[in-house]
């Protein structure tokens, strides 16, 4: 495949990218993205190794720009990363999420279709759902999503379906939950929280802490895409999660107890605005493709967290500067 990588430069677009390169070694691999505050060349630093491997600065909300990499690259399967990702962000400014994660999205799609591109594959998210008490989403249920960011992504994913319907575009759809990982913007809780930790700063935990994600380790999501890419029914949805419900108090601790910091860093603060709850998916669909999560959560959760303890260059830069504006306007 002559792969375009959208929002490949940020967290689980580069791991992807990474590994479509390692997989796939005689497939090109276009990465097309805008760089916004959360994409960052550093994170493509072992893929610009590869004789394989394109960058594009770009945006899918300029169609201009998408249809000259089609063109100039011969792309023939499209990847769609590219989001404004971070639910507290959309919460203070949902302009921008609106913006790229529906219309860029609807942009690439009309790409799909001038270009006779043989397989789009849409990245969205288990927040298409909203929240759940008990049990898991299954791919059939309907979509309840509260978050400017989430209404945004079920957005993107009515127009993925809509253009199969209408045009039959050859298209995919995969919804996963909670990814971690090294290379996560340290917005992100699991970040956020080893980073602030390893600074002995406070750790801001939301509410009660008792709100539950189905966390996934970024390489079992990213394995998880690639069977969607190769060998998913094509106009098919597939949720792909890591079966490890936890609460925030849970990871919290997990974190704490990992780089041994004392408890009294936790510092509750007020609620996330209409926070969901709870997140959980059923991943029987995917697992008919063969492919299942490798990693337990304690050794990944470990893992992760020790990549941020020894790769400091990396996120430093990132928690100055445009972020700690962020950060400050929401904890002041
Ligand atoms: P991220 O915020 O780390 O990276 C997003 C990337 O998209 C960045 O490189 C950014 O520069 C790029 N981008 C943003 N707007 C763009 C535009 N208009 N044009 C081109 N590029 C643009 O995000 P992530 O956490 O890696 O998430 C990637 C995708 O996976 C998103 O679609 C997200 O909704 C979805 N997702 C993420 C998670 C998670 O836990 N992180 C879970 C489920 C689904
Ligand atoms: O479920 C998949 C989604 O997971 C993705 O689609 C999103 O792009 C991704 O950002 C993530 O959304 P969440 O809102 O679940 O992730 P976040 O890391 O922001 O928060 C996880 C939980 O931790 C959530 O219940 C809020 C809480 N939290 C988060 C932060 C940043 C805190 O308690 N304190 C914090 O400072």
């Amino acid at each position: 495949m002559r792969l375009l990588i959208t929002g490949g430069a940020g967290f689980i677009g580069s791991h992807f990218t990474d590994l479509r390169l390692r997989n796939h070694p005689r497939d090109l691999v276009v990465v097309f993205d805008k760089l916004t505050y959360a994409g960052n060349p550093a994170n493509l630093a072992q893929a610009k190794k590869s004789a394989n491997y394109r960058f594009v600065k770009g945006d899918i909300c300029d169609r201009a720009a998408v249809i000259r990499a089609v063109k100039q690259y011969r792309i023939d399967g499209i990847v769609n990363f590219a989001a404004e990702t971070h639910v507290d962000r959309s919460i203070l400014a949902p302009e921008d999420f609106a913006k790229t994660d529906v219309l860029g999205t609807q942009i690439l799609l009309e790409a799909v279709r001038a270009h006779k591109i043989k397989k789009f594959l849409q990245i969205s998210t288990d927040e298409v759902y909203g929240s759940i008490e008990r049990g898991t989403f299954k791919e059939i249920d309907p979509l309840k999503p509260s978050s400017p960011y989430s209404a945004s992504k079920a957005g993107g994913d009515l127009q993925v379906l809509a253009y199969r319907h209408t045009y039959g575009l050859p298209v995919l759809i995969a919804r996963s939950s909670n990814n971690f990982g090294p290379r996560q913007y340290p917005e992100k809780l699991i970040p956020l929280f080893a980073t602030n930790a390893l600074e002995n700063k406070a750790l801001p935990l939301y509410g009660d802490g008792m709100n539950t994600r189905d966390w996934i380790y970024v390489a079992d999501n990213c394995s998880g895409l690639d069977a969607v890419l190769e060998k998913g029914l094509l106009g098919g949805i597939y949720n792909i999660g890591g079966g490890n419900t936890r609460t925030n108090r849970e990871i919290t601790y997990g974190i704490l107890k990992i780089l041994g910091k004392p408890e009294t860093l936790i510092k509750k603060v007020a609620d996330r605005l209409g926070h969901d709850r709870r997140y959980a998916l059923s991943t029987a669909k995917a697992r008919t493709l063969g492919w299942k999560p490798q990693w337990t959560f304690a050794q990944a959760l470990q893992h992760t967290v020790e990549w941020y303890r020894d790769h400091t260059a990396w996120w430093q830069p990132l928690k100055s500067g445009e972020y700690l504006k962020y950060y400050r306007q929401q904890y002041k």
